[in-house]
């Protein structure tokens, strides 16, 4: 029925990668040589278009990714210093993500591919976020444990090879990016959440008595519910005393518990695994006190810290490039009926 983008192809030892990502409010392309270098990465964001509805709005994404897409597209190009004929494969988001935004990347992905006469590769959101320590360190080899730290995931990992995985746990309820959202929106502050409550804490102090969540306990399970819902209640119940409090200390104590746990759970992992490399990917793992305390206590237990730079960690396209270099050489192409997928579960093998 479709034209056949599955078979045929003959797999390039260091094949020039373009990649799309347009899973959530980031139309982004990238070019990878050999899954490691990035020559090029482009980003056009509809950020500032959700700010006044407090989150991303599909409908908007959606729509300000289909003026963006081929534009990102022809930056990344013209960044890279290769042409469009040099491309041996289009890696694309297939999930997980906001269903509308990622069919425009998807549908782009396959038209350009079908007309280049490229393989397409599908690649998991999820594991691209993983995959942005390779671009961070060239010489990464598995076996290593690696921190998820997401929107929409909180995961520890142990990455038995590069696509074989162990789930060691997982959060139970929200994800830690979720909780950062929902705590910045209770207390004022505009989307995005986290990176603007990370700004206001370093005015507060870590002076507010929070949950300690499964810090200790719960194997390597987290549970955000909890942490978020005393931070409103703390909120509401001063506003409803009439009582002042510090917005700022509200952001440092929430970080303070948010982040802790990932670190304490993330070293255990690593002693108990007993593995010395410590990798790190999502959205939440720009944030500069997470970072910091992985560094301390990474350096402690002389553990080998593989930090992505911020830029990528957020969503971006280069980290898809990284993941479909690992799908290229075991040839998962797909064909153009490829449809994306709105949730990527973390099964045992992700
Ligand atoms: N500096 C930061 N501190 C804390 N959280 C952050 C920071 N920067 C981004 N985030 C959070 O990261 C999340 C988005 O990351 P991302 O990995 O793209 O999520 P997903 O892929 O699951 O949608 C949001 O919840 C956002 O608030
Ligand atoms: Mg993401």
């Amino acid at each position: 029925m479709y034209a056949d983008l599955k078979k045929g192809f003959k797999i390039k030892p260091d094949p020039v990668i373009l990649s799309i990502e347009s899973s959530c409010d980031e139309t982004a392309a990238a070019v990878v040589r050999g899954g490691r270098e990035i020559l090029s990465s482009e980003i056009i964001s509809s950020c500032s278009e959700h700010i006044r509805f407090g989150g991303v709005v599909p409908e908007i994404a959606s729509r300000a990714h289909t003026t963006a897409v081929s534009e990102v597209v022809k930056r990344a190009i013209n960044a890279s210093g290769v042409d469009l004929t040099d491309i041996d494969a289009v890696a694309v988001t297939y999930g997980a993500g906001l269903l509308g935004a990622l069919l425009v990347g998807l549908s782009y992905a396959k038209a350009l591919a079908f007309s280049l006469g490229v393989p397409i590769i599908p690649v998991s959101h999820i594991r691209g976020h993983l995959a942005a320590a390779y671009l961070a360190d060239k010489t990464l080899e598995p076996p290593f444990i690696s921190l998820l730290a997401s929107g929409g995931h909180t995961a520890v990992i142990e990455v038995k090879k590069v696509d074989e995985f162990r789930l060691l746990g997982g959060t139970l309820d929200d994800a830690v990016g979720e909780a950062f959202d929902k705590v910045a929106r209770t207390i004022g502050l505009e989307y995005p959440g986290g990176p603007n409550i990370e700004k206001l804490a370093e005015e507060g102090k870590n002076a507010i008595a929070l949950p300690k969540m499964l810090k200790g306990d719960g194997g390597y399970n987290f549970s955000y519910s909890g942490l978020k819902t005393a931070v409103v209640n703390y909120v509401h119940n001063a506003k409803q005393h009439g009582q002042t409090f510090s917005k700022a200390d509200v952001a440092r104590s929430f970080q303070c518990s948010a982040i802790d746990v990932l670190v304490e759970k993330s070293l255990k992992a690593c002693g108990e695994c007993k593995l010395n490399t410590l990798t790190v990917g999502g959205g939440v793992a720009a944030n500069g006190y997470l970072r910091k305390r992985l560094d301390e206590e990474c350096k402690k237990a002389g553990i080998k810290l593989v930090l992505p730079p911020k830029i990528l960690c957020t969503d971006n396209a280069a980290m898809i490039g990284a993941e479909g270099f690992i799908q290229y050489e075991k040839g998962n192409f797909a064909d153009l009926g490829l449809n994306a997928k709105a949730r990527v579960d973390l099964g045992q093998n992700i």
